[in-house]
Parts: structure tokens; C-alpha cells; sequence
């Protein structure tokens, strides 16, 4: 059996908003396997705001893409043929697939292939909560964060993929948490549904009063998914002994140099508190993956945890998925199903 490969490569280095033709839709054969390989039929990919700083050309932990290569991202689906004694047909892997329908891979460490068992629960769940977005949530806030039962915490884009299970998270440990977001409808959402105690919509509300009246004592833990001016906000009312999370900065993921490099104004606010600021990145915490699964299976079975997933349809809407990561459109985890 023969299949056709479809994939989006870089065509254009984008400017604001992606657009149709910045990426190029190529289409072409899948060879066949060689000894040692397996193909895989991808059945979701994940949307990561990273995935833009990729394409300008921005400077982060990962080299940035160049014209012409596949645009990088992982993704779950399932093994239909194989020449590698590892990996049989019928299982569900997630790795790093590339924003494409088939996958060849040989299961090296460069693929990052993980074997799926998601207990029942979608596959998708494998690039959300069961996967590095939950992971990121899970070492971001108990092991950065050096969550404690009583801490007060304040948490950035609060209902994206990241954001969406930190309020369960700090609760879980007896702790609270605030979340910031754009609209009145994702705050009355982060309350109702994602277990925040309260919410601040940055875009229509005072953002420093709103924080002053809700942490009288400051802030214990930031947990910051924005980076730019909310983190400068936030830096102006920390508790003693608080901690920022340095997990990502989407506010600077822009072809605008000024927003990219923007100033902090009130950095020596950590000092006066004799907090700490610290960044991670969630791959360096891969020994320990299997930890934060189990306890979030179990938190999901017994309704401790709820996650969310937006998910569209067809791998031409992937530019779009993208786009609405930095227009505020996605609640949850930003997913497109293949
Ligand atoms: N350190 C690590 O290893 C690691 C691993 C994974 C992810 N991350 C980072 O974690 C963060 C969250 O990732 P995610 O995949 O879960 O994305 P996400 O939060 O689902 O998507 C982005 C959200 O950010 C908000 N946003 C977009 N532009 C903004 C702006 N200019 N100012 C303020 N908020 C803005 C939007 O929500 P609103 O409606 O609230 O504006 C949007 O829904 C990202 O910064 C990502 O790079 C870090």
C-alpha cells in the first residue's frame, strides 16, 4: 500500500498575523520504509506559541526554522507499518511529527517518540494535559514555583493550554490562584470551570488595582505564560519570599524588536521582596514525565482536573490554529485533528 504525504513547509518569514502564503502546502509519495523505521498516520498536531518565534527567526532554546523546512511541532497518531522491532502497527505514539499527515521515523532520540496509554481518554489528551503542556503546568508550578499549601498565585493567559489546569493545580495543593485573560467570557469560565478564584480581564480592567485588591499580602508564586508588560504589573506586587515562573513570554513572540526586547521598570521589586525569578524548559524535567502523568490521570479520574482542548480540523487550518494562540482565541489546549 502506498500512501501520499502532505506537509506545510516555511515558504515566507511572517509579518504579524500568518498568512496563506507563508507557508507552502507540498504534497509527495512516502517511500518506502527501510530497515529500522515505522510510519506513522498522524491523527492530531499541537499548537505551541513558540511555533512563531520559530518562524520570524527568534532567538530561543530551539535554533529558529529556515526557508523551506518543514514547520516543527509533535503530534500523536498511530503506527501503520513498520520495520523496527519497537514499534508494532496499531501503536499510538507522540513525537515529533512536523506539521505533516505520515511520519517516517526511526524512533531515535531526536524523534522524541513516546508510546501513548492514555487509559481510555483521547489521544489527543497525549499533546494537552497528558503531554508537555500539562507537564509544563505541573513541574512549572509545584517544582519552579515551589508551590506551598496557603500560597496566593497569580497566573498568566489563564485559559490558554498551560494556563487552563493551574488553578486545579494550586488547589490541589491548598493553595489559590487568580488567572489573567482577555475577555469577560474566558473569566466567568477560569471561575466556573477551571478553578480560579476570581479573574482579571487585562484588557478592559485596571490591572494593577485589580492585583492590589486581591492580594492584600502580595503575590506568593507568578506563574507568567506572557512575559512584557503583565510580568512588569505583576513584579510591582510580590509578597516576601515570592516566586516568578519564567515559563514563556507570547506578549514578545512579535517581529516587533520593541515588544521582543521590552524593558522591565520594576525588576529591582524582586530584590526589595528577596524573591526569585526563574525560567525552566520542560524537556530538561523528561526523567520525571511519567510522575506528573500518573498524578494527573488519577486527578482526572477521581474530577480533580478537568482539562480543555479547541480543536479544528484539517491540516490547511494549522496556520489559523497558530493565529489564534496570539489573538486570544483558543480555550485551552490548541489542537487541529488530521
Ligand atoms: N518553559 C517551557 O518549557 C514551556 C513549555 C510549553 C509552553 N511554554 C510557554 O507557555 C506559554 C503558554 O503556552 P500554551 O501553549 O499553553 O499557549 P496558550 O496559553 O494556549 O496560548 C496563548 C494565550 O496567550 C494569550 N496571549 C496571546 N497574546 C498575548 C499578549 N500579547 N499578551 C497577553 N496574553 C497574550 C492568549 O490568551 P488571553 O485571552 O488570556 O490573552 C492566548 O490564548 C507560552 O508562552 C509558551 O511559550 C513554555
Amino acid at each position: 500500500m502506498t500512501y501520499t504525504n502532505r506537509r506545510l513547509t516555511l515558504h515566507k518569514r511572517p509579518q504579524g498575523l500568518i498568512k496563506e502564503d507563508d507557508l507552502m502546502l507540498e504534497e509527495a509519495a512516502v517511500p518506502e520504509l527501510k530497515e529500522g523505521e515505522f510510519l506513522i498516520k498522524t491523527q492530531y498536531l499541537s499548537l505551541a506559541p513558540v511555533m512563531k518565534f520559530y518562524m520570524i527567526n527568534g532567538a530561543g532554546i530551539e535554533a529558529p526554522l529556515g526557508i523551506g523546512d518543514t514547520m516543527r511541532g509533535r503530534g500523536v497518531g498511530e503506527v501503520i507499518q513498520s520495520k523496527n522491532s519497537n514499534y508494532q502497527p496499531g501503536d499510538i505514539v507522540q513525537g515529533k511529527f512536523g506539521w505533516q499527515e505520515y511520519v517516517t521515523s526511526k524512533g531515535t532520540a531526536d524523534d522524541m517518540m513516546y508510546q501513548v496509554t492514555t487509559q481510555g481518554l483521547s489521544s489527543s489528551t497525549a499533546l494537552g494535559v497528558l503531554g508537555i503542556t500539562g507537564y509544563t503546568s505541573y513541574f512549572g508550578l509545584y517544582d519552579v514555583g515551589e508551590l506551598k499549601a496557603g500560597d496566593q498565585v497569580l497566573v498568566s493567559a489563564a485559559a490558554g493550554g498551560v494556563g487552563c489546569t493551574l488553578g486545579q493545580l494550586a488547589t490541589a495543593k491548598g493553595a489559590t490562584a487568580v488567572g489573567l485573560t482577555s475577555t469577560d467570557e474566558k473569566c466567568k469560565i477560569l471561575i466556573e470551570k477551571l478553578g480560579y478564584r476570581a479573574a482579571i480581564n487585562y484588557k478592559t480592567e485596571n490591572v494593577a488595582d485589580r492585583i492590589a485588591a486581591l492580594f492584600p499580602q502580595g503575590i506568593d508564586v507568578f506563574f507568567d505564560n506572557v512575559g512584557g508588560e503583565i510580568l512588569d504589573t505583576a513584579l510591582g506586587h510580590l509578597n516576601k519570599y515570592a516566586r516568578v515562573v519564567m515559563c514563556g513570554r507570547i506578549s514578545t513572540y512579535t517581529d516587533s524588536l520593541a515588544e521582543q526586547t521590552y524593558r522591565l521598570k520594576n525588576w529591582h521589586k524582586i530584590g526589595v521582596a528577596r524573591g526569585s525569578m526563574k525560567a525552566f524548559f520542560i524537556y530538561d524535567y523528561e526523567p520525571r514525565f511519567g510522575e506528573a502523568k500518573e498524578q494527573m490521570i488519577e486527578w482526572i479520574k477521581t474530577g480533580k482536573l478537568n482539562y480543555h482542548e479547541d480543536v479544528l480540523e484539517g491540516l490547511e487550518k494549522m496556520p489559523e490554529a497558530l493565529n489564534r494562540l496570539f489573538q486570544g482565541k483558543n480555550i485551552g489546549k490548541q489542537l487541529v485533528k488530521i
